[in-house]
């Protein structure tokens, strides 16, 4: 089984170019090797490398420079997605695919599902969506993964940020009223495994359907909860010394960013959990864990 990754150096890619190990043989490549940006290149590349399985953890992910840029976002989020698509339908590889929260708006007062309208607010979720799109409409195999507030302990995403800021700043200001479900990328790559492996019998007997899953840690937090968690754990649990000694909860009108974010971009999962047999656990349990990650490194 020859899996190839796209955007192996990415938080999600880092990770699932070892959650994967054990389902075949990984061919990791990076921008500089596989660029989503070149798209002659790209369906040259597919049919060289010729996977049975084509995972892409590559995207334009900078939300406020695509504002920006929006002609990058795009064909980086969309365009590409669609060749992968094509290409993939050619060799009949599977294709892995992630996707966001921010295809919504967050009006909505529950949890999205799968079947909940899209209606992105900014570049990046509307380049993301179109990439959705531009996959469904290919008639390739393929498994659409939507995910939210990715961190992971290598890479630039909120728990990095914070445990720099709180090491340098006595208060922090933290936007309280986005709410979703921060998600570790092992826990996104490790079920990516688990869903690959199902998904890999179900087509050797027949069953497979390609499919859009929500795929998030449960439970749900504030951009300010989760900066909170993510202090307390380093100061309480590791020991950690952090000169921050209060977070103070402001609205994101006091927090102005070029790309508008959405209020509500909490995930259900329950379609996952119940096609794959799975049950994802609470965003707080699984960042005690990534951050015993980097306490460990830090000692070592
Ligand atoms: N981060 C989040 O909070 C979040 C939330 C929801 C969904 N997602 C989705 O989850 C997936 C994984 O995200 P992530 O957080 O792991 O992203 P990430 O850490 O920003 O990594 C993205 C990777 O894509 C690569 N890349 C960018 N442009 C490329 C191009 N033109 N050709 C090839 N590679 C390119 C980057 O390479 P360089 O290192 O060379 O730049 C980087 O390795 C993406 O589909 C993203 O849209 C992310």
């Amino acid at each position: 089984m020859k899996i190839l990754l796209i955007g192996n150096n990415g938080q999600v890619g880092w990770e699932l170019a070892r959650a994967l190990l054990p389902l075949g043989e990984i061919i990791g490549v990076n921008r500089s090797q596989v660029d989503l940006a070149d798209l002659d290149g790209l369906r040259h590349s597919i049919q060289k490398y010729n996977a049975d399985i084509i995972v892409n953890a590559a995207a334009y992910t900078a939300v406020d420079k695509a504002e920006a840029e929006q002609d990058a976002a795009f064909l980086i989020n969309a365009e590409a997605p669609g060749i992968l698509a094509e290409a993939a339908k050619k060799t009949g590889a599977l294709l892995i695919h992630y996707s966001t929260d921010y295809v919504f708006d967050g009006t909505s007062s529950s949890a999205y599902t799968e079947g909940d309208a899209p209606n992105p607010l900014n570049i990046y979720g509307q380049s993301k969506l179109a990439g959705e799109q531009a996959i469904q409409a290919n008639g390739a195999d393929y498994l659409i993964l939507r995910t939210s507030w990715v961190y992971a302990a290598r890479g630039h995403n909120f728990l990095k940020s914070i445990l720099r800021l709180a090491a340098e700043h006595e208060q922090l200001n933290i936007v309280a009223d986005q709410i979703g479900s921060p998600t570790w990328a092992r826990l996104i790559a490790e079920t990516t495994a688990h869903i690959l492996r199902q998904s890999l019998l179900e087509r050797r007997e027949g069953g497979f359907n390609s499919g859009l899953y929500h795929l998030s840690s449960a439970g749900e937090t504030s951009w300010h909860g989760f900066a909170r968690m993510i202090v307390d754990v380093a100061k309480q649990r590791q020991n950690r010394v952090l000169k921050t000694h209060t977070i103070n909860p402001i609205p994101t009108a006091d927090y102005p960013l070029p790309a508008k974010r959405p209020a509500n971009s909490r995930l259900a999962t329950s379609h996952l959990e119940q096609h794959f047999g799975l049950k994802m656990p609470t965003w707080d349990h699984a960042l005690t864990l990534c951050m015993a990650d980097i306490a460990d490194f830090a000692h070592h």
